[in-house]
């Protein structure tokens, strides 16, 4: 028997089970500080009524022998692919139900697509990113080059012709930055795919944080990019099936042979997201649902503006919230992620998660999200100006 190697160079663990331990090891010992979590993207607002209607109603009929199910189409149902279709018309992308795939959420998509692809090629993830990508990589001994998303260049990398890529990760809006692309920008990047012959793998988890009517939502509102991209899309954060567990995976049939391979890559290893958890997910796409899961993205925005706005009143450099849940700031005082993770939980108990965590480029910077209780949201912001406003 041999080990996997590559896993040596793998950090020692996920950053989000990092934060997580020095989290609760902080509680331990300090059992009466009131800790607020603005750290990983976790939403705490219920499923909406039109889900949790059509959750119930899924399980009666899961107690009935004329209407129970066992095993479905791994692929997914077609009544939550038609509902996925609908949505994406509604934008003016036109999908065939054959090209889109159920999933139980966009991060195992995200790693398991790679199954389809040789361990020779070079991939192109930019920096500082949502650490998956890389560490998926890693784990399969592929080579990463990176691209650098900065200030300077609004956290929005433009391709550089001279670097191959034959893999390339977009996430729009970005995690951890909130940075969105334009329609101009995605073109370039499929132009640039195109040119390589390479494929983009586009993660849409916060699509509909999005507010701006010009901002493409999808990658395949871009000419070309049925051509050279496949799309990852979640209910996580859409609809807060964080815990319920449903996303969607889109691989055009254009890219050739790649749709069959991912049919015969889930019918083989993979067994479908129940029954019940897709009726739930197809009542998100109803009018109903869509109104619901609209304010509830709402809430979270308000938040958004509650940290921003604190942030500005305390001096603090920061960006993103705006199409995004996430708050991306300098610490301050020249404080390095770590040491501004360890102050905040310290001094304030705020819990958020350390920029470099996400890339050697995040080193200095550090995230927040908005997803908290509006409660805890204005709690923790007073706590942030009790100490940085003196
Ligand atoms: C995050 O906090 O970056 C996300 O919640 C992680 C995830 O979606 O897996």
């Amino acid at each position: 028997m041999k080990l996997n190697n590559n896993y040596n160079n793998l950090e020692e663990s996920y950053l989000f089970s990092t934060v997580a331990k020095k989290v609760s090891e902080f509680a331990q010992n300090n059992p009466d500080k009131k800790i607020i979590k603005l750290g990983i993207g976790d939403v705490t607002l219920p499923l909406c009524s039109a889900v949790i209607n059509a959750l119930h109603n899924a399980v009666n009929e899961m107690s009935s022998q004329d209407t129970f199910r066992g095993y479905g189409p791994e692929q997914g149902y077609d009544f939550l692919r038609n509902a996925i279709k609908h949505y994406y018309t509604n934008r003016n992308v036109d999908l065939d139900i054959d090209e889109i795939f159920i999933s139980d959420g966009a991060k195992s998509d995200l790693g398991n697509i790679l199954d389809l692809f040789d361990k020779d090629n070079v991939v192109l993830v930019p920096d500082p990113v949502y650490p998956v990508y890389v560490d998926t990589n890693i784990m399969a001994g592929r080579k990463v080059v990176f691209v650098d998303a900065k200030q300077d260049n609004k956290f929005l990398p433009m391709p550089d012709k001279s670097v191959k890529a034959d893999i390339i990760y977009i996430c729009s809006p970005n995690n951890p930055t909130g940075a969105v692309y334009n329609k101009l920008q995605l073109k370039t990047w499929v132009d640039y795919a195109l040119s390589n012959n390479a494929i983009i793998l586009f993660d849409a988890a916060y699509e509909s944080f999005i507010s701006d009517d010009d901002l493409p939502k999808s990658i395949f509102e871009v000419d070309g990019a049925k051509d050279c991209a496949i799309e990852f899309c979640s209910l996580s954060k859409t609809a807060g099936f964080t815990g319920t567990r449903c996303g969607y995976t889109i691989v055009p049939k254009s890219l050739g042979k790649l749709n069959k391979m991912w049919l015969r890559r889930q019918t083989t290893k993979f067994n479908g997201v129940p029954y019940i958890i897709q009726k739930g997910a197809e009542a998100v796409f109803s009018d109903e649902g869509l109104l619901e899961i609209r304010k509830n993205i709402d809430y979270y925005k308000a938040n958004a503006k509650i940290i921003s706005g604190t942030l500005e009143k305390c001096g603090i450099w920061h960006v993103g919230g705006k199409h995004s849940p996430y708050i991306w700031l300098k610490c301050p005082n020249n404080m390095s992620s770590w040491e501004f993770f360890d102050y905040l939980l310290n001094n304030i108990q705020v819990v958020g998660t350390p920029g470099a965590g996400f890339g050697n480029n995040g080193e200095g910077y550090f995230r927040l999200t908005s997803f908290g209780s509006k409660e805890n949201t204005v709690e923790a912001m007073k706590r942030f100006e009790s100490l940085f406003i003196k």
